[in-house]
């Protein structure tokens, strides 16, 4: 079966087999015919974060378990969703009921399931931040696993399922914690500029999921005309230490405060110093609005995107002393 339908840098590849999961039950029964067979298996949600550079000798497991629920108590709304449903479609559900803590996440692509294994984040909100719990399917034992906040050891495009849980759940559902009494975060420039722009001074959430849906059209690449996976590389933390040098030979450099005194420095600046900004190299490059992110103008492989983001690296590197690392999952 071709993958290209299946990931969003529109990339050629092949998967040896591929089930479409619709419930939890599917996986058990799924489970019975993999003892069998042993072989190896990837787990595909929107496939939005991920970039294959060959075919994929294994399994492909398609979550598309569908379904929202709310149980409302006073203010506080638990929204519960299946994996399968499209990220952007719950925001909307939450958005247009007046359920207060998605709305700054609007339109990042991708589904439900995949939400909480990297810790979405944009525009001065993360998953982290409304996340209450979710239900796993353990490959192991065939067991439905509810993990709460704690249990994921979420950090910034960081939880348990990418690293010490890697490859052993498959998330079926996952509840937010969200508010009907709106208390909206614009403390991120942009969405203030956008609503001083629209003259808004009391934004609701609607407004604040339009202005943000405004930002990233005009800064994101759309993947369904032109293949990319948002942010290839993830903004790199420093030490102090470092971060003085760095500054003290390019004082422009764009940075952020990072927890433990750590300073978070912006990929896209470092990137577009080294002259990377809406270079076209082939059938990939970097978008001309945001360097952070790769693109497939139509007919790259996988293999030439990855080269493409190496030669950032080595850049990056050369000029600044810092190390990239990679935010999409290559395969
Ligand atoms: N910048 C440049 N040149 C560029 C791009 C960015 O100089 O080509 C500088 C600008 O100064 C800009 C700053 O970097 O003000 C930050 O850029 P932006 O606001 O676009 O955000 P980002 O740090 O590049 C992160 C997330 C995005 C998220 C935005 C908004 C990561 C890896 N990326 O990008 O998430 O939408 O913030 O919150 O943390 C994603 O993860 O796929 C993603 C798109």
């Amino acid at each position: 079966i071709s993958l290209k339908p299946y990931n969003t840098f529109g990339i050629q590849a092949h998967a040896e087999s591929f089930v479409d999961i619709q419930q939890e039950s599917d996986l058990k029964e799924l489970l019975t015919h993999l003892d069998q067979e042993a072989q190896e298996i990837l787990v595909l949600g929107g496939g939005s974060n991920m970039l294959f550079t060959k075919d994929f000798k294994g399994l492909v497991i398609k979550v598309s378990i569908p379904g929202i629920s709310c149980v409302e108590n006073g203010d506080e709304v638990m929204v519960t969703a299946g994996a399968g449903v499209v990220w952007n479609d719950l925001v909307n559900f939450c958005v247009a009921r007046g359920f207060a803590g998605l709305e700054n996440l609007t339109l990042i692509p991708g589904t439900v399931g995949a939400s909480p294994i990297q810790n979405i984040g944009a525009y001065g909100v993360e998953l982290k931040d409304v996340f209450n719990s979710c239900r796993a399917f353990e490959l192991a034992t065939g067991k439905i696993v509810t993990f709460n906040h704690a249990d994921c050891k979420f950090g910034y495009r960081e939880s348990i399922f990418k690293n010490e849980l890697k490859g052993k759940y498959i998330i079926t559902s996952v509840t937010f914690k969200l508010n009907k009494q709106a208390d909206v975060n614009i403390q991120y420039g942009a969405i203030k500029n956008e609503l001083f722009e629209r003259n808004i001074k009391q934004p609701t959430i609607a407004d604040v999921s339009k202005v943000v849906a405004a930002i990233r059209v005009s800064k994101l690449p759309d993947p369904s005309t032109i293949g990319n996976a948002g942010s290839f590389f993830k903004n790199p933390v420093i030490e102090g230490k470092q971060f003085d040098e760095l500054i003290a030979k390019f004082p422009e450099v764009v940075h952020y405060p990072a927890p433990a005194g750590k300073i978070k420095v912006a990929a896209g600046w470092l990137i577009e110093q080294c002259g990377f900004k809406g270079k076209i190299v082939g059938e990939t490059g970097t978008w001309k609005n945001q360097a952070l992110v790769l693109v497939n103008h139509g007919k790259a492989s996988g293999q030439e995107v990855y080269n493409f983001s190496e030669q950032i690296i080595d850049s990056v590197r050369a000029k600044f002393g810092v190390l990239l690392s990679r935010e999409v999952n290559i395969f």
